[in-house]
């Protein structure tokens, strides 16, 4: 109670953007109490899993509010983690000494995928089962190993009720217990360093005769007060769309979803859920062959590069400052144009690929990845502000 809430100092200058990561913890619980409850009345088969969603809409009690609340909730989950992982491009959160806090982060960040794309299988409609066929196919480009790799995973020739299960395994137990302990280890490297802000100045090198640092206040009950206004509004939200806008207009749900798994049906148009869509785009967006390899595995190459690539950003950021109140123009300039890229590659893969689309698609990936592989240069040429001595605002 003492050494994580009541003395526990946090910086006193915590905005808006510090509301996502308890948002993260409050979704993450609502996903697994509404998780447990749903599994209560779900059929891990080829045969009754779409049916069995079907009962927990139509018979079981409250089952529809479980299924929404839980849907939903996965929407939301990633909503929340895009806009904590943009706290963190801001201030500079990842920067020494956070660089394990922004490490546990990314691995939660891509646990977190694999564990919605498992779930997304378990309603077994049509954009599950070729959605869940794109995906593990990728798997197949990979020389030598892929076509093997992507048997094994499956467990058959083809997406199956076997697959379902594995996948229902992973999804109820295994992933979880990951994430869970994940987000302990996130939380204790946050703690064992402590919080950064918005002027991404060390509160620590500022302490008062009691050791006590002089722009921090304790947690509690300052900002576990301040997170419940952040919880009042979010459940707001989450409720409108929980209760009125359940589907997210086919985004949340998709609407092949509402057609039972075919194996011998394709889908006109197959598109991951939105929270994937970026890097669908940039795996689209690769239509070349290189060095003999065909277009699809640099594709998955460039994707996965895409996430690989904020794992070391730590140390790409050369910048004397942490936070982009301080940086120079380019920083700043850059990071609209990157969070605006990932939203049109976002846009982009979602709908069906044409010509010019692939061309803006290629035009976001190199400006996503310029990012990150010029940083060091212009983190290093430009002119910074000087950095107050105590927080401000
Ligand atoms: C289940 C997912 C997650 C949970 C529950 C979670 C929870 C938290 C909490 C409670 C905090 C302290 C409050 C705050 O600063 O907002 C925090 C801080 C932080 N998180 Fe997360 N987090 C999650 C995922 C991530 C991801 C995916 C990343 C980045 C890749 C990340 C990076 C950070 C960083 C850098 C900080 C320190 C921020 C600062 O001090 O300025 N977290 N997280």
């Amino acid at each position: 109670m003492d050494d994580h809430l009541a003395k526990y100092y946090a910086p006193k200058n915590f905005n808006f953007w510090y509301f996502f990561g308890s948002l993260a913890l409050l979704v993450l619980v609502n996903q697994i109490v509404t998780g447990i409850w749903l599994t209560m009345s779900y059929n891990p088969s080829d045969e009754g899993a779409f049916a069995s969603l079907e009962y927990i809409m139509r018979d079981v009690e409250y089952g529809w509010l479980l299924r929404y609340m839980h849907s939903t909730g996965a929407s939301a989950f990633f909503v929340v983690i895009y806009l904590h992982m943009f706290r963190g491009l801001m201030y500079g959160s990842y920067r020494k000494p956070r660089e394990l806090v922004w490490i546990f982060g990314m691995t939660i960040y891509l646990a977190l995928m694999a564990e919605a794309f498992m779930g997304y299988l378990l309603p077994w409609g049509q954009m599950s089962y070729w959605g869940a066929q794109v995906i593990v196919s990728l798997f197949g480009a990979i020389p030598v190993i892929g076509p093997d790799l992507q048997q094994w995973i499956r467990g058959d020739y083809l997406i199956s009720g076997i697959t379902l299960n594995r996948f229902f395994a992973l999804h109820v137990v295994a992933l979880p217990i990951v994430i869970l302990a994940l987000v302990v280890l996130h939380i204790i490297a946050l703690h064992e360093v402590g919080s950064n802000n918005p002027d991404g100045i060390e509160i620590s090198e500022n302490l008062d005769e009691n050791g006590i640092p002089k722009d921090g206040i304790p947690f509690h009950p300052y900002y576990s007060v301040k997170d419940l206004v952040g919880v009042g509004v979010f459940l707001f939200i989450f409720s409108i769309v929980v209760f009125f806008f359940p589907e997210g207009g086919g985004y949340f749900i998709e609407r092949p979803n509402f057609e039972p798994a075919n194996a011998l049906k394709t889908p006109d148009h197959i598109a991951p859920v939105w929270y994937f869509t970026a890097f669908y785009a940039m795996l689209r967006a690769v239509t070349f062959n290189l060095f003999g390899l065909d277009a699809k595995f640099w594709g998955v190459v460039v994707m996965g590069a895409a996430i690989a690539i904020l794992f070391v950003l730590p140390w790409l950021d050369r910048s004397p400052v942490k936070s982009m109140r301080y940086k120079g123009w380019i920083s700043k300039i850059y990071l609209v144009v990157f969070a605006i890229s990932f939203v049109i590659l976002s846009v982009l893969g979602a709908l069906p690929a044409t010509d010019a689309r692939t061309t803006v698609a290629q035009i976001c990936t190199v400006l996503y990845f310029g990012y990150f592989l010029l940083m060091p240069f212009y983190t290093r040429l430009e002119s910074t502000k000087p950095v107050p001595q105590r927080v401000t605002g």
